[in-house]
């Protein structure tokens, strides 16, 4: 068979998108499809017919997991994994994750199409949970199935309303029988929208990930005396909010000391009681910072340490800073690198190394089995917002570099 032959088929692709963001479709043109919902449970209903459709066979594990295979010609030998997640953020777009679940469908779709059989099985992943809004952190699934937390850890997780993540899973029934890991893969690959303004900015067709930054979450609460707006002196109060938002600077601060790579983020802020004219006595904020390096999470790290114990102790108010999640930077696989390289190479497309600012569950499963990720360009760069945007012909190169490095990976069969 010509190589020119292996393509997918963009129209396809582009309409099962579409279908898909119509599952959780926001008026602003985005879709809120938060993990575990009746919505992530639409469309994961939605995926696994699909995967029927292509005669694949599903399986999904107890972190609700979906796995469809399509069968190699020598079954004992170790899946190649394409895929990535269908959960969104809640003003989230309709690429984020799902490009690289619909892209390695589209995968399947085709090599059923062409009539090519490979070597090895290719499996479809679907990850739980990877955005980490409704249930923190993100790539809660794929940090089980590495080995990196406990079953019993990651069911447990509440949302902000202190329903347990396992919960919902039974609730949606997608609580898998199969274990979750343990199992090898013989490569992975996640085809994903770059999320930054880097590709189309440079007017490059793909981005082959070499890395990803880590990561670090925290969650802090601030406890200090709700007392009369009115009548309590400026001297006498313990206002948790001032401290918060003091802490708030101070996130923003650090980052900008390791600029230009640092990144630093408040993203959730509640105070309690709210009131008007009632000095908040409770404040509860997260932060995160992201940076390519080791040892300069652990300066920023360090630095948010000694500004909540400063603040806190200025303000009069209690702190408890807790770190509720950690990745460390990825180096992704040498040889899966290079199969992606080369995929792009042979499609004629133009391609440039790339650091993921994002995390994907293949930071994950770059701990434990060989694995790379391949960006199509967004609009602006922009993703996290409900106008996330990408052209056909994007995802259609991207879904491509997928099919070919998937497929040197599982090996054509003549
Ligand atoms: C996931 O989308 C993340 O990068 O936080
Ligand atoms: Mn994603
Ligand atoms: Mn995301």
């Amino acid at each position: 068979m010509g190589l020119s032959n292996l393509r997918v088929d963009g129209a396809r692709l582009w309409d099962a998108l579409m279908e898909m963001a119509r599952i959780g479709a926001t008026p602003k043109g985005g879709v809120k499809r938060l993990a575990l919902t009746d919505l992530d449970r639409a469309a994961r209903d939605l995926f696994a017919r699909w995967c029927a459709d292509a005669g694949l066979t599903l399986s999904i594990d107890a972190m609700g997991n979906m796995f469809a295979r399509r069968a190699g010609a020598d079954e004992t030998l170790a899946p190649v994994v394409i895929g990535s997640h269908l959960d969104t953020q809640p003003t989230g777009g309709k690429f984020d994750g799902a490009l690289g679940v619909i892209g390695a469908l589209e995968v399947a779709r085709s090599l059923n199409d062409l009539n090519i059989r490979t070597r090895r099985p290719i499996e479809i992943v679907n990850w739980t949970n990877e955005e980490g809004s409704r249930f923190a952190p993100a790539m809660v699934s794929s940090a089980v199935f590495a080995g990196l937390m406990s079953l019993e850890e990651a069911r447990a997780r509440e949302d902000f309303d202190g329903v347990a993540l396992g919960a919902e899973l039974g609730r949606i029934g997608y609580a898998g029988a199969a274990p979750v890991g343990g199992r090898p893969f013989h490569a992975l690959f996640e085809l994903h929208i770059e999320q930054g303004p880097i590709l189309e900015a440079e007017n490059v067709d793909i981005g082959i990930v070499t890395h990803g930054q880590g990561m670090k979450w925290y969650e802090i609460a601030f406890d200090g005396f709700e007392a009369h707006a009115g009548s309590t002196p400026m001297a006498r109060r313990r206002d948790a909010l001032v401290a918060a938002a003091r802490t708030i600077e101070r996130v923003r601060e650090i980052a900008l000391t390791e600029a230009p790579l640092g990144v630093g983020t408040t993203g959730v802020i509640a105070i309690e009681p709210g009131s008007r004219n009632v000095i908040p006595g409770r404040a509860f904020m997260t932060c995160e910072f992201r940076h390519p390096t080791e040892a300069a999470l652990a300066r920023m790290d360090a630095a948010l340490a000694t500004a909540v114990a400063q603040i806190a102790a200025q303000e009069k108010v209690s702190a408890k800073l807790d770190h509720v999640f950690d990745c460390a930077p990825t180096t992704f696989d040498a040889d899966c690198v290079a199969m992606a390289r080369r995929a792009a190479r042979s499609l004629g497309l133009s391609h440039r190394d790339i650091v993921s600012g994002a995390g994907h569950d293949a930071c994950n499963i770059a701990r434990v089995a060989p694995t790379a990720m391949i960006f199509c360009p967004c609009v602006d760069g922009v993703s996290h917002n409900e106008a996330e945007d990408i052209k056909p012909k994007w995802a259609e190169d991207g879904a491509n570099v997928l099919l070919r490095a998937a497929l040197e990976a599982a090996e054509i069969v003549a």
